[in-house]
């Protein structure tokens, strides 16, 4: 492609994959129980795809469903209130259920997404997010399974956007700005 900038690595395929692994041993471990594995989209939808595959790995066996929420506009400033575009459909009463999702931000996606499945009767919420970026937060949440500590910058790839762009890079990477090496 001709103009695109260059994007520099953040979290290579590699290390990823190592975080990724880590996440699925860490909740086999929790033994959770009739487990509702709910990927929010759109931003999670490769690191769900991996992590789903790593559960198998590790024996676990989730339901997958899949949550659309929207609480940007098209650029990338969070105007703070939440919209679902598309709801799971499945029953979440006495069940256990994980919210993955790329990025804890503000929290206010995923403060929304767990209080509204709480209310559905869920027995637990969990959210399992591949990048935090606690610098930011608004919502009282936090991730139970984490990928890494993201530093202030917009990142893109492994499923991440910037305006609609970036989303089928394999690795996490950011754009390089003034100021960067
Ligand atoms: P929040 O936690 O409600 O502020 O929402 C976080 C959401 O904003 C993430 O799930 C992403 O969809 C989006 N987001 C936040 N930071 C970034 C970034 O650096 N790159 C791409 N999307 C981002
Ligand atoms: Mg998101």
């Amino acid at each position: 492609m001709t103009g695109a900038p260059e994007i520099h690595v953040l979290y290579s395929q590699e290390e990823i994959a190592e975080r990724v692994k880590a996440i699925a041993t860490k909740i086999r471990q929790d033994e959770l129980k009739d487990l509702l594995f709910v990927a929010v989209l759109k931003g999670s939808f490769i690191f769900a795809a991996d992590l789903a595959r790593a559960l198998h790995e590790v024996g676990v066996e989730p339901e997958i469903e899949f949550l659309h929420l929207s609480s940007y506009g098209a650029n990338t400033v969070s105007s703070g209130t939440v919209t679902i575009l598309k709801d799971i459909a499945s029953d979440v009463s006495n069940r256990d259920v994980i919210l993955v999702d790329d990025i804890l931000e503000s929290g206010r996606t995923l403060r929304f997404a767990a209080d509204m499945i709480k209310e559905r009767g869920a027995k637990s919420v969990r959210v399992a997010a591949l990048l935090d970026k606690p610098m930011y937060r608004k919502a009282d949440i936090e991730a139970d399974y984490k990928g890494f500590d993201c530093p202030d910058k917009f990142v893109v790839g492994y499923g991440m956007d910037m305006g609609h762009a970036w989303r089928q890079l394999p690795f996490i990477g950011f754009i390089p700005q003034d100021g960067d090496k």
